[in-house]
């Protein structure tokens, strides 16, 4: 087992948005910190009990809560972050529709709650209204009440799934 020095800091590589990083971190820093100060300033902290979500990212294809996960557990991982989702300057459906659905207002749940719903939209594409609200369950949210987030959710699912060839539809 390797042991770390006080403050030894670690050197890890991230694939953050399709891009490499090489980075040094002591090993207690908490992925979300690593990942602000890398400038990904759009996941956030809203709590320290790992039950807001407001800094979920997806990581190797999982929706993870990056606060609860130690960067060096990250090594070499592929994390898709809020600022990789628009191509080209195109939004993501998702995005779209938290737009034109009004499922935002101070934004600060939005990040996390955008990524959450790209996951669980890949997860389950034609979800019930009763599965999406369990699917973004671990999020929260002061501002909205839900029902414009739900909405949004819809409106994507549906967008993303005309998106796709037909023998892929679900
Ligand atoms: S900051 Fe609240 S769950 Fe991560
Ligand atoms: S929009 Fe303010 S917390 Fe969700």
């Amino acid at each position: 087992m390797k042991v770390y020095e006080k403050d030894q800091k670690v050197k890890i590589t991230l694939k953050v948005n399709g891009k490499e990083i090489e980075t040094e971190v002591e090993p207690r820093r908490l992925l979300v910190h690593v990942l602000r100060d890398l400038g990904f300033t759009g996941v956030h902290i809203g709590c320290d009990t790992s039950n807001c979500g407001a800094c979920t990212v997806i990581l190797n294809g999982k929706s993870v809560k990056s606060c609860t996960l130690l960067a060096v557990e990250a090594n070499n991982a592929e994390i898709l972050t809020i600022e990789g989702l628009a191509k080209d300057g195109k939004l993501h459906p998702v995005q779209e529709a938290f737009w034109d659905k009004h499922a935002l207002q101070c934004g600060y749940c939005t990040p996390g709650m955008i990524m959450q719903s790209v996951w669980l939209l890949k997860e389950n594409p034609n979800p019930t209204e009763e599965e999406i609200r369990e699917g973004i369950s671990g999020n929260l949210c002061r501002c909205t009440g839900y029902q414009n987030i739900v909405e949004a959710i819809k409106t994507a699912a549906e967008k993303l799934r005309l998106d796709q060839p037909l023998y892929q539809r679900q």
